[in-house]
């Protein structure tokens, strides 16, 4: 089963898509990980793509589509988070997958409302050492800025700031937004509400998996 999970930042694609790749057995491709594991490698990929995650704008078509096609192959199930962010990215997707005589099954759009996904944001930090992402508030480490699962220090995303989560949110409703659109009518499409709690989305999330 091939999955895309889109929806705004923070709105919980990946706390919700590292659970369902574990449930489901499915390969996580996360673009956000995966570039900001560039960027710690110092690679020219990760050099290049820091300028616009640093300005909460979105890294060059190319440069993920890339990224994503050379881990296609050989892949089991898939679960992409944050691919695609645009309509040349979806159409992309679809191209590479029919390429290996496969399809999407099923597409989730997670949603909240923008105040839900600031407080989210701004709340959130995740571990240096195993990513695992916490939140202050709702998902709280045992121990103040240490992970639960690996003892790492937690950290605050350099994109997690006001004004940078701002033009993400800004971007997210201009390009990725209307990824909505293009899916919708789709077998297997989805909307879920994200603003409920972690059980709750969840749930939901499992019910559209199992169809
Ligand atoms: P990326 O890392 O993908 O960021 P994002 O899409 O903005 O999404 P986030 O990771 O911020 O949020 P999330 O939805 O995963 O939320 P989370 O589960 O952590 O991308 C970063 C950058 O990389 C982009 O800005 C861009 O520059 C670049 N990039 C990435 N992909 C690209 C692409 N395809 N093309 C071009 N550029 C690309 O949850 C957030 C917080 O809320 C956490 O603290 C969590 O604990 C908490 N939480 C989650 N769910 C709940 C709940 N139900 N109730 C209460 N709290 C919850």
């Amino acid at each position: 089963m091939n999955v895309v999970l889109f929806g705004p930042p923070g709105v919980g694609k990946g706390t919700q898509g590292v659970r369902l790749t574990k449930d489901y057995q499915l390969t996580l491709l996360a673009t956000g990980d995966l570039l900001r594991s560039e960027v710690k490698s110092g690679t020219s990929l990760g050099m290049k793509a820091k300028a616009f995650m640093d300005a909460g704008g979105l890294v060059p078509d190319d440069v993920v589509v890339g990224m994503i096609e050379s881990r296609l192959v050989d892949q089991g199930g898939l679960l992409l988070d944050g691919f695609p962010r645009n309509t040349a990215q979806a159409e992309a997707l679809d191209r590479m997958l029919a390429s290996h005589g496969q399809q999407l099954d099923r597409v989730v759009f997670l949603c909240a409302e923008q105040d839900v996904l600031v407080e989210r944001l701004c709340g959130r930090r995740v571990c240096r050492g195993c990513g695992r992402g916490f939140h202050l508030q709702y998902d709280s480490p045992k121990v103040s800025d240490v992970c639960d699962h690996c003892g790492g220090e937690l950290y605050q995303r350099d994109d997690d700031h006001a004004e940078v989560i701002s033009q993400r949110l800004a971007v997210y409703e201009e390009q990725t937004a209307p990824l909505a659109s293009y899916y919708e009518g789709r077998t297997g499409f989805y909307r879920i509400d994200g603003s409920a709690s972690l059980e709750q989305v969840h749930a939901e999330l499992v019910r559209a998996l199992e169809g």
